[in-house]
């Protein structure tokens, strides 16, 4: 039976993963820690590591689970931005992941969370929980009408524009691969970034994070973008400079953040800290903002979406095991 260690195991992936169609077939390793050069021992004696978006598999970790006769790192998540890839080609481990789960699920939680960062609804629940239910300081903004920047028109991007256009509002898009029908269809607007930062009234990111993408909101992107603008990213934290966010928000540049990602969430996000003091100064300065809305990495949560992952990644383990076919470093499409 092929043995796979599981890390950064939560109630609901155990749920997920032990009750998918085939999950008999693999001998499951369950641990709460994320996979790290330190912790990698602990994959010993395994065929295959499971990991989801935290665990950090650079060059040393992945040296580890080499060197234990490790050859497959089935990601649970459709990113890949934490596991060198060039380190895993060099040393002859597989790496598969799941590219698509359920794009409307973190196409529905962007919406929703500028929806309640707009109408401010996390703050008239509170309210009137207390039996305040006056309306000062309640006061939004109509979508309809407004124009919406959606950076990146890939499977997440797309359903997310398509759901404003629902709200009746004008969508302009930047992708540097374009999708022409698709845009016609939906009578969605492609322009160049310049243009979208300069128009939008809620930017919306949906890229990767890349080399070329990290950062892409920094001070100078705040500049060029409309004043009082709001923008949502479910997409990695580190497409945004915090710091420059930070300043944005304090000038009133940026007039509204929804974030289910968070440049530093690494060690923060997926756990319960609330008996500890946080000790990250810029999350904590962001939770202070009556107009930043924070989740914690949870788009992607959905009943659909966790069975999707569980089903692909299984069927990811159960080929290698049976044939193999990857070629190491490999992102494999399934
Ligand atoms: P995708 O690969 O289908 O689409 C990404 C799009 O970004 C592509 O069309 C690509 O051409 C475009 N792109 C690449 N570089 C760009 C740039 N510099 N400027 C503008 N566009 C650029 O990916 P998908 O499935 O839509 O996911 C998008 C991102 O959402 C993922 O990379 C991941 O980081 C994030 N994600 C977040 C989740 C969460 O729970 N918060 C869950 C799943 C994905």
């Amino acid at each position: 039976m092929l043995e796979v260690a599981f890390f950064d195991a939560k109630s609901y992936d155990r749920r997920s993963f032990e009750s998918a169609t085939n999950a008999d077939q693999v001998g499951w390793r369950f641990h709460e820690f994320r996979l790290s050069q330190e912790t990698a021992v602990l994959a010993q004696g395994a065929n295959a590591v499971c990991v989801f978006v935290n665990d950090k598999l650079d060059r040393a970790c992945l040296t580890t689970l080499a060197g234990f006769g490790i050859r497959l790192v089935a990601l649970r998540c459709a990113g890949f931005n934490n596991v060198d890839l060039v380190a895993a080609e060099e040393l002859g481990v597989s790496v598969v992941r799941v590219p698509a789960y359920s794009p409307h699920a973190v196409a529905e939680h962007a919406v929703g969370l500028l929806l309640t960062l707009n109408r401010k609804i996390h703050r008239a629940y509170n309210r009137v929980r207390e039996h305040n239910f006056a309306l000062n300081g309640l006061v939004g903004f109509d979508i309809a009408g407004k124009t919406i920047g959606i950076i990146g028109t890939g499977k997440i991007g797309k359903i997310t524009a398509q759901i404003f256009r629902g709200f009746a509002a004008n969508v302009v898009a930047y992708d540097p691969f374009p999708s022409l029908d698709w845009a016609k269809e939906n009578q969605i607007h492609y322009g160049s970034l310049v243009e979208l930062l300069a128009k939008s009234d809620v930017i919306s990111l949906h890229v990767p994070l890349t080399a070329e993408t990290r950062h892409m909101f920094s001070e100078d992107a705040f500049r060029q973008m409309k004043r009082g603008v709001f923008i949502v990213n479910t997409s990695r934290g580190k497409l945004i400079q915090t710091k420059a966010l930070i300043d944005a928000l304090k000038s009133g540049q940026v007039g509204g953040v929804a974030l289910d990602v968070y440049e530093e969430e690494e060690g923060i996000f997926f756990e319960d800290h609330s008996e500890e003091i946080l000790q990250d100064e810029i999350l904590s300065r962001l939770l202070t903002f009556p107009n930043v809305l924070i989740t914690s990495h949870q788009a992607f949560l959905t009943e659909e979406a966790l069975r999707e992952i569980s089903r692909v990644t299984i069927e990811n383990l159960l080929n290698f095991a049976t044939q193999s076919p990857f070629l190491p470093g490999t992102i494999v499409h399934q």
